[in-house]
């Protein structure tokens, strides 16, 4: 049994300390999908997004005469002095980080674009997009996204065109592709970008979410949902529909699987190896990530403590001369 991977414990996805290590460890060093091009076409409309409580600004200062346009597109952080990266991938899909602590994006994202830039994404426009909020820590919607042993009972109309039988993970230095299908390669596109992101192209059209955590509940995370079709409104309508059923049966598995975490009805548990590939991933680079920032910050203080022992100890050396100069 040892060599089996366990889950994070409950209290991981419970405690508000463990959160704020997270953000430092984990969110304020990685990249973030913000969405294809087709999402930020409407000039006079900046976008904001919250993630980890950083407000990024998405800008596109292209004329409206370029129509979709990749040139115009700038991201910049609201809070003054705050550095942030940004990447836009040659198939056009928009990345930012929120700190200058994240990698460079190859470094981040190695093998990515030649996944990505199969699809082009100046193609899908944008529909809608929905936000709410879910009494869920955000590992509790990442587990159940990065696993498919519960879409046969969850989820059955997806099963129906998905059957689970063939369903497969496959993970990468930090983001993970799903394979629904393997004799349908052309249709579901579906990738998972550590920490929080999502796309999912399938059912004729194409969805990304976040799940943003909150500040200070640990129990509570903000959806954003962008939906994206090329269809008439009727088959958009109809696409939506589809999605929103899916999305609707994990938001409540997630609500019911956090409210058994809070109440210790589930501790930790093991991870099927080949069923649970995805979580065991993900949550293995959680943990990892944050070990070593507690480390890092250890450290630290153990530094700052000890030059602030030499600076004192220097003044009483000194005061000591003095004293003994004067004597
Ligand atoms: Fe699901």
């Amino acid at each position: 049994m040892d060599s089996l991977t366990r889950t994070l414990p409950a209290s991981w996805f419970c405690s508000s300390e463990l959160y704020q290590l997270e953000r430092r460890a984990v969110f304020l060093k990685s990249w973030h999908l913000l969405g294809p091009v087709t999402r930020f076409q409407k000039r006079s409309e900046p976008l904001v997004y919250e993630i980890a409580q950083v407000k990024l600004i998405v800008e596109n200062q292209s004329p409206d005469s370029d129509g979709v346009s990749m040139e115009g597109i700038v991201v910049y952080a609201e809070e003054k002095g705050r550095e942030i990266k940004y990447h836009l991938t040659p198939s056009g899909l928009l990345f930012a980080t929120l700190s200058l602590d994240a990698p460079e994006f190859e470094e981040f994202f190695p093998g990515l674009e030649d996944l990505t830039n199969k699809v082009d994404f100046t193609k899908l426009p944008h529909r809608r997009s929905i936000s709410y909020e879910g009494r869920f820590n955000w590992k509790t919607m990442i587990d159940g996204y990065q696993e498919c042993l519960h879409c046969q009972y969850t989820h059955p109309t997806f099963s129906k065109f998905y059957p689970p039988t063939f369903y497969s993970v496959t993970n990468h230095l930090n983001f993970s592709q799903h394979v629904a299908d393997p004799t349908k390669p052309n249709d579901g596109l579906f990738l998972y970008f550590f920490p929080i992101c999502t796309l999912n192209v399938y059912g004729g059209g194409m969805s990304s979410f976040r799940t943003l955590p909150s500040a200070t509940v640990p129990g509570l995370a903000r959806m954003e949902f962008d939906y994206y079709h090329n269809g008439t409104e009727a088959e958009f309508e109809e696409y939506y529909k589809f999605v929103r059923q899916v999305a609707l049966e994990d938001f409540e598995l997630c609500e019911k699987a956090q409210w058994n975490l809070e109440r210790g009805v589930y501790g930790e548990g093991i991870l099927n190896p080949v069923k649970e590939n995805g979580v065991a991933f993900y949550q293995g680079k959680v943990r990892e990530a944050v070990y070593r920032q507690h480390g890092l910050e250890k450290e630290e203080k153990k530094r700052a403590e000890h030059s602030l022992v030499k600076a004192v100890g220097g003044k009483v050396d000194a005061v000591a001369v003095e004293i003994a100069a004067v004597a």
